[in-house]
């Protein structure tokens, strides 16, 4: 237990600075509904669900494999402003109705997953927004085959990962105009980079969007 601490605190202060990077509070509203597609342990979700304090917006976990840790389970619990839950189901298939969901957030699911399904999931998430709502996305976004590895070296170190586990990573170039060719709009793009470079190894590159679905007036 003693020895989750520390993770625990650098996961916190790291989707701290991911939300706020995002100006996510800006573009919350109130009574919203916003699903965190691959919340793993919940850091992110948790910091989403603080950002939207006094709105009485609902956030819904969906995690096909972790738990949330005692930390953000308690937080769910004592959770009054919306409401709080975790669902076990994967983000190609999401247990709800089109055109119901404010928001969806996925932080560094997409590039652990193929890209035909990337697409399945994009799919969905353009099910089930209302026109206006937003997708909050974060990636690891190398921009060339240098990057790639670094990028590699570091998710497998930081997530446990197998030599054999594949990646499927996107520029945030890319990352734009694929989402743009599907109907979103960008209206913020942000920048995190991990600390590899001071190990020497390299820069290890994230971008995060904020896209608008759609028209808000459709
Ligand atoms: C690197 S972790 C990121 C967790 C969390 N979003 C974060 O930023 O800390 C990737 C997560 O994506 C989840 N995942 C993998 N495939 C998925 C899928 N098809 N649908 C939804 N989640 C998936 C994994 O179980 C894992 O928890």
């Amino acid at each position: 237990m003693f020895g989750l601490r520390p993770a625990d605190q650098i996961l916190r202060r790291r989707a701290a600075d991911l939300v706020d990077r995002l100006h996510v509070a800006r573009h919350l509203r109130p009574g919203g509904l916003y699903v965190d597609i691959g919340s793993g342990t919940g850091h992110n979700s948790v910091r989403m669900a603080r950002a939207a304090v006094g709105l009485r917006a609902r956030f819904v976990c969906v995690e096909p494999v972790s738990r949330p840790t005692p930390r953000v389970l308690r937080y769910m619990r004592k959770r009054t402003d919306g409401g709080m839950q975790f669902v076990r189901a994967l983000g190609d298939r999401l247990p709800l109705r089109d055109g119901q969901v404010d928001g969806v957030s996925i932080f560094f699911v997409l590039h652990h997953i193929p890209y035909e399904i990337q697409q399945r999931v994009l799919d969905e998430v353009r099910r089930v927004l209302r026109p206006g709502g937003c997708l909050f996305l974060w990636e690891d976004t190398p921009e060339d085959e240098r990057e790639f590895l670094v990028n590699e070296t570091w998710d497998r170190r930081l997530n446990f990962e197998a030599k054999s586990e594949p990646h499927f990573y996107r520029s945030g170039d890319h990352w734009a105009a694929l989402l743009t060719g599907q109907g979103f709009d960008q209206v913020e793009r942000a920048y995190y980079e991990d600390n590899s470079k001071r190990r020497g190894e390299g820069l290890v590159r994230h971008t995060g969007f904020v896209m608008r679905y759609g028209n808000a007036g459709g």
